[in-house]
């Protein structure tokens, strides 16, 4: 059964609702201290391709599963390395993912990761949400749900459920709505190689954080999110419909005098540029702050009627690596 594209999506925070459509292999938006994902039963195949269907994906990434705590993920995968439980200690629930080896083919099918949703890889992507009403939600299912972000394919993340709404009435039939999220930027994804901890993705933990809980160095060797199935097809991600251009933003106001600018600010870094609509991401150069602001500031700058939006670099620390990751992949290529 598929929803009825001719009605209105209903944003609500009946916990009964979602969990019943999700039972029917529906797919349902849900609020995260990340971005909003869309979930459906990560072990039900046709679900995971209405997850698929309502986002617009041209191919089939591989997804995150959600667990509502580290003993229920435990029945999911293979083996759990000794950095992963320290990490768990530390940051779950919260904002880290983990790559672990999923089981073979011949474990109990009760706890077998489909192929659709790992994409054909060995290893799934396992997360505890933080966020109470997901949480809630989670516990109250036998099985695992898959979960982008809930936003139509290659635009900004959703931080709220209006975002949601947004991008995706009519496609789904439930959104649950959480409030803003409180940390805004896509988990971090961890992944384990014999001895070796490898970031796969920078996002709501830091490296700094990380290293620190693990008392070692890790490697970060980015670009998941780049090397789909397809490749070329996704140069640029999380991006807004008005080009946005990072960097060099004195140079390329005078160059585009004749344009409609929008800026998106960091504390000063924007001072004395005139510009017809000013963004802040944080007013105090807070980089937590920003990373919370990120995506709904990309799309008001995105609203606003500007022809061009301009930002800049963040320093290079914290989470101000994961969002000028964001900003990087939202931004137009500059020769
Ligand atoms: O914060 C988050 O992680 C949010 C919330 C909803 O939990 N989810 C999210 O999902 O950002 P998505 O689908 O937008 O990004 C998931 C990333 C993709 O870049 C994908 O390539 C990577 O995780 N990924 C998932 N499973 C993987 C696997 N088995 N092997 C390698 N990469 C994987
Ligand atoms: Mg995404």
């Amino acid at each position: 059964m598929d929803w009825d594209a001719n009605k209105i999506t209903p944003i609500g925070t009946d916990l009964s609702v979602a969990k019943e459509l999700l039972l029917q292999g529906q797919p349902v938006a849900i609020p995260t201290e990340t971005v909003y994902g869309l979930a459906a039963n990560a072990l039900d195949d046709d679900a995971v391709l209405r997850i698929f269907k309502a986002k617009n994906r041209p191919h089939f990434n591989p997804l995150i599963i959600h667990l509502p705590n580290w003993d229920a993920m435990k029945k999911y995968v293979a083996e759990i390395p000794t950095d992963a439980e320290i990490l768990a200690e530390k940051f779950s629930p919260g904002p880290l993912t983990f790559l672990l080896k999923k089981h073979p083919v011949t474990a109990n099918f009760k706890f077998l990761i489909p192929d659709l949703v790992t994409a054909g890889s060995q290893k799934v992507a396992v997360r505890i949400p933080a966020h109470p009403l997901t949480r809630a939600l989670l516990s109250m299912l036998d099985f695992p749900l898959a979960a982008p972000s809930a936003n139509p394919f290659g635009y900004v993340s959703p931080t709220t459920a209006q975002h949601v709404f947004e991008g995706l009435n009519g496609k789904i039939p439930y959104i649950l709505d959480g409030g803003p999220c409180q940390i805004g930027l896509e988990s971090t994804i961890v992944d384990f190689d014999n001895q070796q901890v490898i970031i796969r993705r920078q996002g709501g933990v830091s490296v700094e954080e990380i290293e620190t809980a693990l008392g070692k160095k890790v490697l970060v060797q980015t670009g998941v999110e780049e090397h789909p199935v397809a490749p070329g097809q996704l140069k640029s991600h999380y991006a807004t419909s008005t080009p946005l251009y990072l960097g060099r933003s004195k140079e390329l106001i005078s160059q585009f005098s004749s344009k409609k600018i929008a800026v998106i600010a960091f504390g000063k870094n924007m001072e004395g540029i005139q510009a017809d609509f000013h963004f802040q991401l944080s007013e105090t150069g807070d980089l937590d702050e920003a990373a919370k602001q990120l995506f709904s500031t990309m799309r008001a700058a995105d609203a606003a009627g500007a022809d061009l939006i301009l930002a800049e670099r963040l320093p290079q620390i914290g989470l101000g690596q994961a969002i000028n990751d964001r900003l990087q992949r939202a931004a137009q290529e500059m020769k």
